[in-house]
């Protein structure tokens, strides 16, 4: 074979092994894409209609709303939206332009860091775009290659994601578990003394599925021994837990030790954006070394003065955080008097564990729909062990009793129907099909 052939050779060879890049997208979907087909439209991507509050359309159909974050009801309230309109009739849905570190920096983004910090119990903070892209790109700043990462294994996306981005080392722990997150510092901190690097423990406030608050206090008890510093998600805490509304870190009576505070506003404020809070001199150097706000463009001003009347109702409201605790109160005390497995949520997010498959969770769900008008999320595995389904409800303060009067009678018809066998029965052909 001369030199041409055996070049034509390599390249035929090669053009044998290789694949096109969309070959395997197309092939594999994923663990939830592969669903699409029975689920778009319905299960996932379903369109609620109408103004956002306890009773939507959905498909034409009013619904009890079980699955918005609009935790406070704030979402409708016609002083925020008149607030939003005004906002966005003066400056549009640009302004400002450019990053803030070069045009896109306002008196107002300005204020609303001051009055988020005041609200937190933290000297400074720094506003966010989006909170997943915000979280992400923190904890890239907040590490170097020679500080170790320990962290909740049951972290949302975000966090992962922010991980993903670090050079060095980084450990779980068992998710809420104080002697795997011991274990795990005591090598964080071998290894630490070898890089001389330092330590960054990060958890969530409220773990969005279960619901349950992390354990806080527990990990602050361990800061002396093992010399961390500790960053909390409080996405679903923000607004909904604590005596002011500050958080888990305040419920708990930890939110000094909370050294980076995180929220969105996708919650408890119904609107876009997120915030971190710290001391100043982490703020200044965040200001600096965030590539997330470096390098995007500002919130824009409906956001921020959104956020700031959002935020002030927060404060002078308390009577919307009381109400949105008598429906949690209600809904998880019916579901538990009704003998429902909700788990150990101490938060407002209500999760119903049931034991069933996928295509027997779709028509249970289906059945709660179409049958009971009762709108919830469903969470299946991947997102939680196989043969388990998660009902999710979110209490807010629009509920009413006879929300969750209808609520509890439609999950007793329902548990019963999955117990009796009837969805496996409906569900049989997409099981089939599915290879379930
Ligand atoms: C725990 C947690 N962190 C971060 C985020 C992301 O926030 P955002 O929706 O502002 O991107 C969410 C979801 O909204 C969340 O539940």
């Amino acid at each position: 074979m001369n030199a041409n052939e055996k070049y034509i050779f390599l390249q035929i060879n090669q053009l044998g092994i290789m694949k096109d890049l969309f070959e395997r997208i197309i092939e594999n979907k994923g663990p939830l894409g592969k669903w699409a087909s029975q689920a778009e439209g319905y299960f996932v991507f379903p369109k609620l209609e109408g103004p956002i509050s306890n009773r939507m359309k959905f498909q034409g159909k009013e619904v009890i709303t079980w699955s918005i974050n609009d935790y406070l009801g704030l979402a409708n309230l016609p002083e925020i939206k008149k607030v939003d309109a005004e906002a966005a009739a003066e400056h549009g849905a640009a302004y400002p332009m450019g990053a803030r570190m070069m045009s896109g920096h306002t008196e107002y983004h300005e204020q609303l860091e001051q009055e988020l910090a005041a609200f937190v119990q933290k000297e400074s903070a720094y506003l966010l775009n989006f909170g997943y892209q915000g979280m992400v790109s923190a904890i890239d700043a907040l590490v170097s290659k020679d500080d170790i990462i320990v962290y909740d294994v049951d972290s949302h996306a975000c966090i992962i994601d922010g991980v993903r981005l670090h050079m060095g080392k980084r450990f779980t722990f068992k998710h809420n578990d104080i002697e795997s997150l011991e274990k795990n510092l005591e090598r964080a901190k071998k290894m630490a003394e070898q890089t001389g690097g330092g330590i960054l423990v990060i958890s969530e406030g409220v773990f969005g599925m279960r619901g349950e608050q992390g354990k806080l206090k527990e990990i602050v008890a361990l800061k002396k021994k093992y010399n961390f510093r500790l960053f909390v998600d409080d996405a679903h805490g923000f607004g909904t837990l604590g005596k002011t509304g500050a958080g888990a870190g305040e419920e708990q009576g930890v939110q000094d030790d909370i050294d980076v505070y995180f929220a969105t506003f996708a919650k408890s404020m119904a609107g876009i954006g997120a915030f971190l809070a710290a001391d100043k001199q982490i703020i200044d150097y965040l200001k600096y070394n965030l590539r997330s706000q470096m390098f995007a463009k500002s919130l824009p001003m409906i956001y921020v003065k959104g956020a700031l009347k959002r935020l002030d109702m927060l404060r002078t409201m308390p009577e919307l955080k009381a109400k949105l605790w008598e429906n949690v109160n209600a809904l998880q005390n019916g579901l538990k008097e009704r003998g429902f497995d909700i788990g150990t949520t101490t938060s407002c997010v209500t999760p119903v564990y049931l034991n069933g498959s996928i295509p027997e969770a779709m028509a249970l769900v289906k059945d709660l729909r179409e049958n009971y008008g009762i709108f919830c999320s469903i969470v299946v595995y991947p997102v939680i062990p196989k043969g388990l389904i998660l009902l999710r409800l979110i209490p807010t303060s629009t509920h009413t009793m006879a929300d969750i009067e209808e609520t509890l009678v439609a999950f007793s018809a329902i548990r019963e129907r999955l117990e009796n066998g009837t969805y496996k029965r409906l569900s049989a052909a997409v099981a089939a099909a599915m290879g379930e």
